[in-house]
């Protein structure tokens, strides 16, 4: 069984989670962020990849998603967990809260390369649940199963970054539904998904959103806060992992049934 992380800003590896060593993937479509860690929960495989590089070097906008998800599908992953920093839109959510995300509104279309469909073929998957829901389900029970407090939905607005927003770009986010901003989440979740791999998206609340409370946004806040929320991310992997199946009754597994011309 071989569980695949995504690791955002402010976890850079598994911390604690006994690592066995490092694999690396070439893919057509260039490098991956990293190595991939390879670690071990109770016989529970795990391959590991900081999103933005090993030292962060990597800006929202110019990560290789395509090689990033295509290396993860040619070492074997068939489920990603995929963690990243947001700002919190939505009134009742504050720094440190978790959401195990169920939808998506993307503001980066047209500026990544966000399909493997390039040339001759065309493919048009189905995205209108964005995240498998059969790892959402278990991500929540298993969120109840060791205590800790998570939102059970959310939508996620993706921005290209790397800039922050300004406060009137939040208050129409708001109005269109968005309940969290981050930079990562796309076309991240569009390629798992044309990989037919099932991902679940946990966003961490780093910090409040623009002009959502009177503080100026920090890059210390949303690594500080990622930081102290790690060990509850932490928990959350490690008991999914013990969890988890490779059975996918989720419909990921053939999302390119009748999805390419
Ligand atoms: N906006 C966009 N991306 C983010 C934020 C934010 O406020 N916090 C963490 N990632």
């Amino acid at each position: 069984m071989l569980l695949g992380i995504i690791g955002g800003s402010g976890i850079y590896d598994l911390e604690g989670l006994k690592s066995a060593g490092e694999t690396f993937a070439e893919t057509p479509f260039g490098k991956p962020s990293a190595g991939y860690k390879t670690g071990d929960i109770d016989g529970r495989e795990i391959l590991f990849l900081p999103r933005h590089g090993a030292d962060h070097s990597i800006a929202p906008h110019k990560i290789n998603y395509r090689a990033n998800i295509w290396g993860f599908k040619s070492l074997g992953v068939q489920k990603i967990i995929a963690v990243g920093a947001v700002g919190g839109i939505s009134g009742n959510l504050k720094p440190g809260d978790i959401v195990i995300l169920d939808q998506l509104i993307d503001f980066t279309f047209g500026a990544r390369q966000s399909t493997f469909f390039e040339d001759n073929k065309v493919a048009h998957i189905d995205f209108t649940e964005p995240y498998c829901s059969e790892m959402r389900s278990l991500m929540i029970s298993t969120a109840a199963k060791t205590g800790v407090e998570v939102k059970n939905s959310g939508t996620y607005i993706c921005v290209n970054g790397p800039r922050l927003e300004t406060a009137k770009e939040i208050q129409y986010f708001s109005s269109i539904g968005a309940d969290v901003v981050g930079m990562t989440g796309m076309p991240e979740a569009a390629l798992a998904r044309e990989a037919e791999i099932c991902l679940c998206g946990i966003a961490v609340v780093t910090n409040y959103a623009a002009g959502i409370s009177n503080q100026k946004l920090t890059v210390t806040e949303v690594i500080d806060t990622m930081k102290r929320s790690n060990d509850k991310i932490k928990r959350l992997i490690k008991e999914f992992a013990l969890q988890f199946s490779d059975e996918r009754l989720c419909t990921c597994k053939d999302a390119l049934k009748n999805a390419v011309m």
